[in-house]
């Protein structure tokens, strides 16, 4: 090998380590930035399990929770009043969905004249978001965005405990973590870094069923109306899986006891 072709080789395997030096880094990085949070605990839900239902109780409260407090900066676009009364939900009455619905308005057009124009919120109306567009929600919450919380609770892992978790895990920071400007120090976060203030405090939202006003309720009232909206079918699915287990047992044994019937006739 010539001295110069020695050297563009050297060049070459000092560029590829830099390269490859560099992507572990920046792999490093990432995975900080991801953060690793302890898997959240399971807690007991009614909606889990073969036979699992939800409370209505707990998805009006949940829905509450999420009006009083959570709707001032997430969004819930896929969901509509009317689904509020729909079975397997919270089962709000018709009269109470459309009450509901018009204590909002939303902008619909264009008129006859190409004007939009603001009007009461109807029960087939998508929930009211509470910012334009997402970069007035960046605006508001310091450059972060406030995601959409329709189906939250099925695009997390372990969607429901990680919820709990992450509305009842605002801790203080541990000595020594330096906390960017705006952040709260949360235990289930990803990367513990969130610029999500904690939204939850004790009393904060007004229970009329005697539940106990504690964090801890609201994040699992919540948790449980985020599930619904994620799966207003759980019910439904959850009781056809049963059908459909009875159903094949029942059809095993039949074709088990015409099997032994038909061969019984067989010499052996
Ligand atoms: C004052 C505004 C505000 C309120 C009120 C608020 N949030 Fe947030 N939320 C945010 C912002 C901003 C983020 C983005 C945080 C980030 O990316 O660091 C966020 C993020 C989230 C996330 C996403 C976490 C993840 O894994 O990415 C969930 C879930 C969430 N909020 C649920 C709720 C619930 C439930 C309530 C009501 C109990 C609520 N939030 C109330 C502003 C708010």
């Amino acid at each position: 090998m010539t001295h110069t072709g020695m050297i563009s080789v050297l060049r070459r395997a000092g560029l590829a380590s830099a390269v490859a030096g560099g992507l572990l880094f920046a792999g490093a990085n990432l995975a900080q930035a991801a953060g690793k949070a302890p898997t959240p605990p399971s807690q007991d839900w009614t909606f889990s399990g073969m036979f699992g239902t939800f409370d209505k109780g707990q998805l009006q409260r949940g829905f509450q929770v999420y009006k009083e407090v959570c709707a001032s900066c997430h969004a819930m676009s896929l969901v509509k009043y009317r689904n509020l009364s729909q079975d397997g939900g919270p089962g709000f009455t018709e009269d109470q969905v459309v009450a509901i619905a018009a204590e909002y308005t939303v902008m619909d057009g264009p008129d006859e004249f190409g004007d939009m124009f603001e009007r009461e919120a109807k029960p087939f109306d998508a929930f009211a978001s509470p910012f334009e567009n997402e970069q007035q929600a960046r605006a508001s919450n310091n450059g972060a965005y406030p995601v959409d919380l329709s189906v939250i609770a099925k695009a997390r892992k372990n969607g429901p405990n990680y919820l709990y978790a992450l509305l009842t895990g605002y801790v203080d920071p541990p000595a020594g973590e330096e906390m960017r400007e705006g952040m709260s120090y949360n235990a289930y976060f990803p990367g513990y870094q969130i610029a999500m203030a904690a939204p939850l405090f004790e009393e904060g939202v007004e229970y009329t069923d005697g539940s106990p006003m504690t964090v801890e309720q609201y994040a699992a009232d919540v948790t449980a109306f985020l599930m619904w909206t994620a799966e207003p079918k759980l019910e439904h699915r959850k009781r056809l899986g049963f059908q459909i287990l009875m159903f094949m047992l029942v059809f095993s044994g039949l074709l088990y006891l015409s099997k032994k019937k038909l061969w019984s006739e067989v010499d052996h």
